[in-house]
Formats: C-alpha cells, structure tokens, sequence
C-alpha cells in the first residue's frame, strides 16, 4: 500500500487532528501565535499522528481520545523542531523560514516551550494514567537525546552505539510512542500494544537514518529543510561515523572537521563521506531496521493495520522529504 493510499484512507481522521492542531496550538499573544501558525501551515508529514490513527483505530469506530493523543505527538514533536533549529542554527523548515530566523531564538524557546505545554494541555484530557506515565518518560528522553547531540557535536571519539542510542532517544521513542499510545487508547490487547511500541522503535530508527542520510544526498527544495549541515555544525551521524572507520579516507575526514573549519573544508568532507561507501552501508542498516519492524508485525492481528504499516515501512526507505 502506497503511502498516498494510506493517508487517504484516514482522511477525516487527519482532518479532525488538523482541526485539534489548530484550534490547541493557538496563542493570543501575536508573536506566538504568527510562529506557531507559520510552521501549522507549512504542513509537514503528519506520519507520527498517522502512525497512532492506524495503530488505534485500523478498522475500528473512530475515537475522540485517538485523534487527542495523535494531535498532542504531532505538537510534541513540532516544538522538538522548533527547539533544534536553534540547536543547528536552521533557516529553513517544511519550506519555511524557521521560527529563529523569522522571530530569533529567544521568541524560538519560548514557541517551542508553549507547544510543549499545550500538547500537556490536550493530552490530559485523555484519562488514562499509563499514557501520561509514557509520554513524561518519552519527553525527557527525548530532551536527553537532544542535550547528548550537544555534547557529541565534532566528537570523533564516538562509535556507531552512541549514535544509535542518540538516536534512540531523540527520534525513534516518539515513533514508538505513537504507535503505543494508540494503539493502547484505541484499545487494542496488551500483547498487540506491545507489538506496535517495539515496531514503532526499529521502524524510528529507519527514519532517523533515512533523516541523516537525506542531509547528504537530498535536495533543500524538496526536504523542505537544509541540507549538508550536520557535518558543517559537528553533528556526526552513521555516514560520517562510518566513512570515518575507512583506514585512510578516515583519518584524513576526521582532521578536516573541526569547529570553525572554513568551508571548503566542510565541502571537501562532505565529498569523502559521499566517496567512501558509508551511505549504502547505512541504507543498508537503515533496511535491516525495517526487516525488523515488519517481522515484529507479526504479532499484530488486525490485517489492515499489519497492511497500512507495512506500507509506512516501504515509504519510510524511499522518502525523497
Ligand atoms: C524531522 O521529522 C525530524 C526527525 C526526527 C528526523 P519529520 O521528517 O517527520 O518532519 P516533518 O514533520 O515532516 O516536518
Ligand atoms: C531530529 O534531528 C530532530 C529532533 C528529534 C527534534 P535532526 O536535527 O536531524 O532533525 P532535522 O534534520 O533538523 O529535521
Ligand atoms: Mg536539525
Ligand atoms: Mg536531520
């Protein structure tokens, strides 16, 4: 099933999410409310309010409290975005100038701050403890992956495990909450719940990968974000972690980036990384994660949902965005 298929199949599901955005992520205060629109309007995937929809209602009668949970991850995660383009110094997000850049980064933390606790807001009209007890843990991992990024910026000493567990955190727990958090207000069995959380996690990690791997061969105009900039700002991720294990090429990259390296430096990095082979050695990781996620699968018995997610799993390794 094509990803376009499975979006319009929950087109009024999507519509009532985009309705929740809206209406909870408004602000009176003008600044506020122009950024946060600004970055609503630019759209954006929806895939983790789409994971929780098929996760939670498949085939089953629509529910308030599924679309709830779907519209409060999708404004987690655009206050994360908000917050990292100060991080990584971003102009341009979903096609669209970055809040720091059109309002600067003080007006950014406190955007991103505010859709942080309107998402709360609307999450706690959810009543289920579970569900709050999981996403207050999620958040603070998250912000752990996000500090450890920080941390680990031109940091060659890292191996791939410390990507991975970056990763872990900073992307793939969302995706896994989303698909658990669903599936568990939509009321599927524990078992199932269970299933969809782990797949949720390796199907995370595809997309992160896939992320890290688009900054070097993608194009700004259709990511909708900019491109190259990982290695320019000292952001190691698998590629460059794994160009530079290469013997010689290895040694040479790692000398080239440092902090405040001039920009040939950067393009001639970006150069070896691309030349090296890591980038179909990381696709080829990215793949297994999802070998993984679809096995993982199994264990779901509703046959729609197996199917619409197994069709997110084949988008996920062919996204040009
Ligand atoms: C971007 O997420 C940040 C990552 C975790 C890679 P998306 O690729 O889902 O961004 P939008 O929501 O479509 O803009
Ligand atoms: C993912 O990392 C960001 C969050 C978890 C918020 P990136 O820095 O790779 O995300 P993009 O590429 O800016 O979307
Ligand atoms: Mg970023
Ligand atoms: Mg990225």
């Amino acid at each position: 099933m094509e990803f376009h298929d499975i979006y319009l199949l929950y087109r009024r599901e999507l519509e009532r999410v985009e309705q929740l955005l809206d209406e909870r992520a408004h602000a009176e205060h003008s600044d506020l409310a122009k950024a946060g629109r600004t970055l609503l309007e630019a759209g954006g995937k929806r895939i983790r309010p789409l994971f929780a929809l098929i996760c939670g209602l498949g085939e089953r009668a629509w529910s308030e409290d599924v679309a709830k949970v779907a519209a409060a991850l999708e404004m987690i995660h655009m206050a994360t975005l908000v917050h990292d383009d100060v991080i990584d110094r971003a102009d341009l997000r979903r096609g669209k100038p970055t809040v720091r850049k059109s309002y600067g980064n003080l007006a950014a933390m406190y955007t991103g701050d505010y859709l942080f606790a309107r998402a709360i807001q609307l999450l706690a009209e959810v009543d289920n403890l579970a569900v709050h007890r999981l996403m207050a843990r999620g958040i603070v991992l998250l912000c752990e992956g996000e500090i450890e990024q920080i941390e680990d910026f031109y940091n060659w000493s890292q191996g791939v495990m410390t990507y991975l567990r970056r990763i872990h955190r900073k992307t793939a727990l969302l995706i896994s909450l989303s698909c658990q958090l669903g599936a568990m207000v939509g009321g599927a069995q524990e078992r199932e719940v269970a299933a969809l959380a782990r797949f949720g996690h390796a199907a995370g990690m595809a997309f992160q990968i896939v992320d890290d791997l688009l900054d070097f061969t993608g194009a700004a105009e259709i990511v909708g974000k900019p491109v190259g900039g990982d290695l320019r700002q000292g952001n190691l991720t698998l590629p460059a972690l794994l160009a530079a294990s290469r013997p010689e090429l290895g040694q040479r990259l790692r000398a080239l980036v440092r902090e405040g390296m001039p920009d040939e430096d950067a393009e001639e990095a970006i150069r070896l990384v691309v030349a090296s082979g890591a980038l179909a050695e990381a696709e080829r990781l990215a793949e297994r994660y999802l070998e993984k996620s679809r096995h993982l699968l199994g264990a779901v018995t509703r046959e729609a949902v197996r199917e619409q997610l197994m069709g997110l799993t084949s988008f996920i390794i062919r996204r040009r965005y």
